[in-house]
């Protein structure tokens, strides 16, 4: 949480955006839950001729001629591409396989270079391996002319953390939402109004997961009227499937060394469509909630009136001058854990873009170090980061006696808070007879960013020492008194 959110809002409020402002008036372990599977990431291999491939599947990534000429020939070309993008209007494209992204970043080239400024991407891909930020880096510098783009992807890229991610690009006129799982459960999950599909799961006989009957049901689903697809394999299995699910599918000239690809229209009736023409909107409450719904949906093009009671925004609970926000995680995973999750990392972004957009500083770049309570709470947040596999640049499990040798923990001004700290632990161990920490004094590190100290710096802007505390307390009493040990 932090008001910088409403101070950006009120300094950088699209003309579409208007605020009207009325006068005052247990400890068991769970099992794994069966919904999260952790992330297994690819690696970059490149081929003695430099092309990407996987040992995993046995096959390419893109054709040896290019993965940007083959983006352009076979998934924009055979989609229509960039010529349907002539209106002041969203597109959704959503792709089966993100990979190194080069669809993504062949798709936003075009829509930069030859559609009207009007025109929204909404760029939907699943993946089940995804690169680490290192190994995307290193299949990207392979395409100098797309370094704008690659950097301010990899700029964002995410944790390799299951479940949904969404980037903006380009000030929100380029929306990526990633999907970091199995394809056919997240499809299941997604609800969208696709107008062009990517098909591009490596070779059917190599990988048959992506070409199934159930993925092609989705695509089916979640098609417009007349949405258009595109594939380079014209394999039996898939034009039948395809065929059976609704799309009337045609080979064309392929590309390279390919004789044919496949494109396809759906020719069912469509996803349920809502009527846009008229967008306005009123949100209620000038608060974080309100002031971030406005925002978003004046960044979509609303009009939004924000009504707030008060004279002016956050005046009741959003008032803080800043707030600590970090992802809650459990042990089963719960609908609580994996929504804190995305909500953490998108906020992140979404701070980061204001700032980019002079409205900073908005949040810090320390991170939040938790403290474990007692040996069971420490045993239980390791349990969970081990389990999970959670990704080292969203959470840390640091050990303070090495982290204090190192960075800012090793300052004299940490040793002396640990030292107190130890030396109430050591007090509690002797009034209730069991010690309160296993193995030291653990923390744990939650939005840490790659290239930073392993943990946070005490005292950054994030982590004012009142603001901790006030926040502890309303959540948990006893991390509040350990907190304010510490600061
Ligand atoms: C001391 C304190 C510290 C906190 N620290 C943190 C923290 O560090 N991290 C964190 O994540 N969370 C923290 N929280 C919680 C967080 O501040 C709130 O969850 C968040 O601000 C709620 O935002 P909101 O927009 O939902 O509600 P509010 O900020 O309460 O906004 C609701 C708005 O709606 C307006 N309103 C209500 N009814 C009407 C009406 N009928 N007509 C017009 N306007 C109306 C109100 O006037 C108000 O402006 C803290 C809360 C407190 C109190
Ligand atoms: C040909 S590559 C995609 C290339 C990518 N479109 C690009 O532009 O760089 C196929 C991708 O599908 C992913 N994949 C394979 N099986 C999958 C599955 N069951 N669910 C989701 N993704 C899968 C692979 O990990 C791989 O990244």
């Amino acid at each position: 949480m932090n008001c910088g959110f409403v101070r950006a809002l009120q300094g950088n409020q699209s003309s579409k955006c208007q605020t009207l402002i009325r006068s005052p008036a247990s400890n068991t372990i769970a099992p794994l839950s069966p919904d999260f599977q952790p992330v297994v990431p690819a690696a970059a291999f490149f081929n003695a001729d430099g092309t990407l491939y996987s040992q995993r599947f046995d096959d390419i990534y893109a054709s040896s001629q290019g993965a940007l000429a083959q983006a352009r020939h076979v998934f924009l070309n055979g989609n229509g591409l960039p010529e349907r993008w002539n209106r002041d209007d969203s597109f959704t494209i959503v792709e089966t396989g993100f990979g190194a992204g080069f669809n993504f970043l062949a798709a936003w080239r075009a829509l930069r270079e030859a559609s009207p400024a009007g025109t929204r991407l909404h760029f939907v891909s699943v993946e089940k391996h995804p690169f680490p930020l290192t190994d995307l880096e290193r299949c990207h510098e392979r395409y100098p002319e797309l370094r704008e783009l690659t950097e301010q992807l990899r700029g964002l890229y995410p944790p390799l953390l299951p479940g949904f991610h969404r980037l903006h690009f380009d000030g929100g006129r380029v929306t990526l939402t990633l999907l970091f799982g199995d394809a056919a459960p997240m499809l299941r999950q997604l609800h969208a109004r696709a107008d062009a599909f990517f098909l591009d799961g490596f070779a059917p006989a190599k990988n048959p997961q992506m070409w199934s009957r159930e993925i092609f049901a989705e695509l089916a689903r979640l098609a417009k009227p007349g949405a258009t697809l595109a594939t380079y394999t014209v394999a039996a299995a898939v034009c039948h499937g395809l065929t059976d699910a609704g799309f009337a599918v045609e080979k064309r000239a392929g590309f390279a060394h390919k004789r044919q690809m496949l494109c396809g229209r759906f020719a069912g009736a469509g996803s349920d469509s809502v009527a846009r023409d008229d967008r306005r909107a009123i949100v209620v409450g000038a608060g974080l909630a309100g002031t971030s719904c406005a925002q978003r949906l004046a960044e979509r093009g609303w009009s939004v009136q924000l009504i707030e009671r008060h004279h002016a925004p956050a005046q009741e609970a959003s008032g803080n001058p800043a707030g600590l926000m970090r992802p809650v995680f459990s042990l089963d995973w719960n609908t609580h854990s994996r929504f804190t999750s995305a909500a953490f990392l998108y906020a992140n972004r979404h701070q980061t873009a204001l700032e980019h957009l002079g409205c900073g500083p908005v949040h810090g770049d320390g991170g939040v170090l938790q403290l474990a309570r007692d040996a069971n709470h420490f045993d239980k947040q390791q349990r969970i980061v081990e389990q999970f596999a959670l990704p080292a640049d969203l959470v840390k499990v640091v050990q303070s006696r090495t982290a204090a040798r190192r960075g800012p923990m090793g300052s004299a001004r940490w040793r002396r808070r640990r030292a107190r700290h130890c030396a109430g632990c050591r007090a509690r161990e002797r009034r209730h007879g069991n010690p309160v920490f296993a193995g030291g004094l653990v923390a744990i590190a939650a939005g840490a960013r790659p290239g930073q100290p392993d943990a946070p710096t005490p005292g950054t802007k994030s982590q004012d020492c009142s603001v901790q505390g006030r926040l502890c307390n309303a959540r948990n009493r006893g991390n509040a008194l350990h907190w304010r040990q510490f600061q």
